[in-house]
């Protein structure tokens, strides 16, 4: 939510700044602005709408500037403008800001008071006016502008990552974290800022993950970081493996597509080094969970938000069935305020993509303040949630760009199988040979995805032209399909704008059946599972009201066949793992309805990455 950049060096900044702003569009697109230093003493430039029209702007005009703050905005405080786009600047001060100040309406009256005049109606600038404040028209050294930051930052509550930089100081950049991400990137004789690794991975790969409380002085000869009270804090430098052509399109037309089309390495990737096949056993990177913990547990609580909810209702079928243990999945933004019960006897199991999202974070906080032990499942290496845990276990799925998530949810339900499999190391529920078979499964779905993926891509583009132009869909299945149904009209939803919901199946007859006519398409996963037969009568029904059908379902399956208006054809590895497949084919339908509709598909309107406010 919100991007920034910073960079400080040799290079001409304004190319940094954009490329960097480029690479964190996906965290929010409504307005963008940079401001370097040079000798006017500083210059800003802002619009409204996406970093391109912003580049168009200062095209003719590239100061000859070696150090800048560049944003890209997600509007909370104020409409998408280019008076509330970043950077702002109250008289040399120029800050970013991504996050949110809660008392932003008390220090804005206070400010007022004090006569300053605001231009913008974002929370924001308040941070430009105290650091203004606090510097009372001086030209301060790079120490005092980092001891005014420092002194004003007690007085803002909420979350922010903060860059600030003045006209006056022109060897120098400040940042500020508390609840939003901000790393540093080390290179020769150059130091970068971005809230996310892609922005400046092209540059460096010597990353510093800041933490809350952390504030960074960064100068041409070096990097100081401090807490709160100005004491020196160590932060060791982290060497990133991934390979920045990873956060480029190759060729495709979207990072969607590509990142679809990467779930066959990402799931090596997740699996790599894990399993032995053998044995019927699974390792992670660090002992996840000590042994003892678990005798206690009674109850297995997952937290999440959006498509990482629907990978933890997906899993939890399986944790209850197999491993005979309570398990519910909750909205993270439910469970943080209905106080829920939480003790010693609950295992947390937090899953995020970005390990960023603010609800999700805080559940972990709160669970472990009760005593829970938690485990996170993140994609994002030493993000806020990844750290919040107590221990961790990656995905692997490398960077993900497009705004609607593919890849991080089926490595998400490979982790966690893995995660069940790891659990049962301990508690025993699993026999030998189930063990083995589900490794098995696990390490054919690779290959597995990369048939379906080229199998059925034609089909369903094909396909995807005609219904197209549908008001409405429903999304129905049974078990674990049902939360794939949730996820595929999630992703129809978020990037085609086309009205989807999902329903278990067995609910139609319940009330949505109503909605059903000609005109709206009902999509069925109706594949292998012991509920399959209830799943065709439940298309009966369906079609009894006149609605079009179409089906996920096992080639061959002639009863299916002879129900459904259109089929797409999912061979299966074993129903333990099908889930994973399953996904693949509603991903496709959604970008390529997407596709035929002309939506922005990797940044669709009003959504962001990264949801780091509440
Ligand atoms: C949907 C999507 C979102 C995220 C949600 C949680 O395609 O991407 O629903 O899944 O915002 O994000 P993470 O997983 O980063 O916590």
């Amino acid at each position: 939510m919100c991007g920034i950049v910073g960079y400080l060096g040799h290079r001409l900044a304004v190319d940094v700044l954009i490329e960097g702003l480029k690479r964190l569009e996906y965290r929010g697109y409504d307005s963008a602005g940079i401001a370097v230093l040079d000798p006017e003493p500083v210059t800003v430039f802002r619009c409204k709408g996406r970093i391109a029209d912003l580049e168009a702007k200062i095209a003719g005009d590239r100061p000859d500037a070696h150090a800048g703050l560049g944003h890209t905005r997600w509007a909370t405080h104020g409409r998408p403008s280019e008076e509330n786009a970043h950077p702002h600047r109250v008289e040399h001060t120029v800050v970013v800001h991504n996050g949110i100040i809660e008392n932003h309406l008390e220090l804005r009256q206070q400010l007022i008071a004090d006569g300053a005049t605001f231009s913008s109606e974002t929370d924001s600038e308040i941070f430009a006016h105290l650091i203004a404040r606090e510097l009372s028209g001086n030209d301060p050294s790079p120490e005092q502008l980092f001891e005014a930051v420092r002194n004003i930052l007690p007085r803002v509550d909420g979350s922010y990552a903060l860059g600030v930089l003045h006209g006056s100081c022109p060897g120098a950049l400040v940042f500020a974290r508390h609840g939003s991400p901000l790393i540093l990137g080390i290179g020769e004789g150059e130091l970068f800022a971005a809230s996310d690794i892609p922005a400046i991975l092209n540059y460096t790969r010597e990353m510093v993950i800041l933490e809350d409380g952390d504030i960074a002085l960064l100068q041409h000869d070096g990097l100081t970081i401090t807490d709160g009270d100005g004491a020196a804090v160590t932060r060791k430098p982290l060497r990133i493996a991934w390979d920045p052509v990873l956060a480029e399109k190759g060729g495709y037309p979207h990072f969607m597509l590509k990142e679809i089309h990467e779930q066959p390495r990402a799931i090596s990737d997740t699996l790599a080094g894990r399993v032995a096949l053998d044995r019927g056993e699974v390792f992670f990177e660090s002992d996840l969970i000590p042994s003892g913990i678990l005798d206690n547990v009674r109850q297995v609580v997952m937290v999440a938000c959006g498509t990482s909810f629907h990978a933890g209702l997906t899993a939890a079928y399986e944790f209850e069935r197999h491993l005979r243990v309570p398990t519910r999945v909750e909205f993270a933004s439910e469970y943080r305020y209905r106080e829920p019960i939480i003790d010693e006897h609950t295992l947390v199991v937090a899953i995020s993509q970005s390990g960023e999202t603010a609800d999700t974070l805080a559940a972990v906080e709160l669970a472990r303040s009760r005593g829970a032990y938690v485990v996170a499942v993140c994609n994002v290496l030493e993000s806020s949630i990844a750290r919040a845990a107590h221990a961790v276990a990656y995905t692997h799925a490398g960077p993900e760009i497009s705004v609607a998530s593919t890849k991080a949810f089926v490595t998400q339900l490979v982790t966690l199988h893995l995660l069940l499999l790891y659990l049962d190391q301990q508690v025993h529920r699993l026999d030998g040979a189930l063990r083995r078979r589900w490794l098995t499964a696990l390490s054919h779905l690779p290959t597995a995805v990369a048939e379906l993926i080229e199998d059925c891509e034609p089909v369903i583009k094909r396909m995807a032209r005609r219904y197209a132009h549908a008001r409405d869909m429903l999304y129905l299945g049974r078990d674990v399909h049902y939360p794939l149904a949730m996820e595929g009209a999630l992703k129809l939803k978020e990037i085609s704008y086309m009205h989807a919901e999902a329903y278990p199946a067995g609910e139609m007859k319940h009330g949505p059946i109503a909605l059903v006519d000609a005109d709206v398409p009902v999509l069925f996963v109706v594949h292998d599972s012991p509920v399959r037969s209830k799943v065709i009568a439940n298309i009966e029904e369906i079609r009894a009201r006149e609605g079009r059908v179409i089906a996920l379902t096992l080639p061959g399956d002639e009863e299916v066949a002879e129900v459904a208006d259109d089929r797409i054809e999912v061979p299966s590895v074993d129903p333990l793992v099908d889930a994973v497949l399953l996904a693949v084919p509603l991903q496709l339908f959604a970008y390529y309805v997407a596709v035929h509709l002309g939506t922005d598909v990797d940044q669709p309107r009003n959504l962001a990455k990264s949801v780091t406010v509440e």
